[in-house]
């Protein structure tokens, strides 16, 4: 068994598990954070994707322990106050999602690509997303969606 202590969605938290737990197990059955979803387990589908120290990673391919120290941001700390953050919205909006499955992995994939990119264009948000399987949408609303968010998110002049 291993202590774990990290920042998750900007507050402390620890648990002890055993040193082979996966971080999204970890997440989901240690911290009660069931947002992120679990797919393939095999590091394909990227459902389980999370921020980790700011960039997505898979967290079926990362141990708990491994995550130690680490600042993740899981879907659950998306939103503000109360209110959708502007990628979600956008999502609600241009029909992003279907069954939802591929949601919480396909935002924080997104978040990380916007961070990289502020104005990805068409092509560049299919490459972005590219590693996060949608088996529902035909990906026309993602795409719409993250460009919306891009606009949404950009610094306002003056
Ligand atoms: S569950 Fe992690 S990539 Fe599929
Ligand atoms: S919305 Fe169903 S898998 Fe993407």
């Amino acid at each position: 068994m291993a202590d774990v202590r990290l920042t998750v969605n900007g507050a402390a938290r620890e648990g002890r598990c055993e040193s082979r737990k996966l971080l999204v197990d970890f997440l989901r059955e240690d911290l009660g954070l069931t947002g992120t979803h679990v797919g393939c387990e095999h590091g394909i589908c990227g459902a389980c994707t999370v921020l980790v120290d700011g960039e997505a990673a898979r967290s079926c391919l990362m141990l708990a322990v491994q995550a130690d120290g680490a600042d993740i941001t899981t879907v659950e700390g998306l939103m503000r106050d109360g209110r959708l953050h502007p990628l979600q919205e956008a999502f609600r909006e241009h029909h992003g999602l279907q069954c939802g499955f591929c949601t919480p992995g396909m935002l924080l994939t997104a978040l990380d690509l916007l961070r990289v990119n502020p104005a990805p264009s068409e092509d560049e948000v299919r490459e972005g997303i590219s590693a996060v399987l949608c088996r529902c949408t035909g990906y026309h609303g993602i795409v719409k969606a993250v460009r919306a968010a891009a606009v949404a998110l950009a610094p306002k002049p003056g």
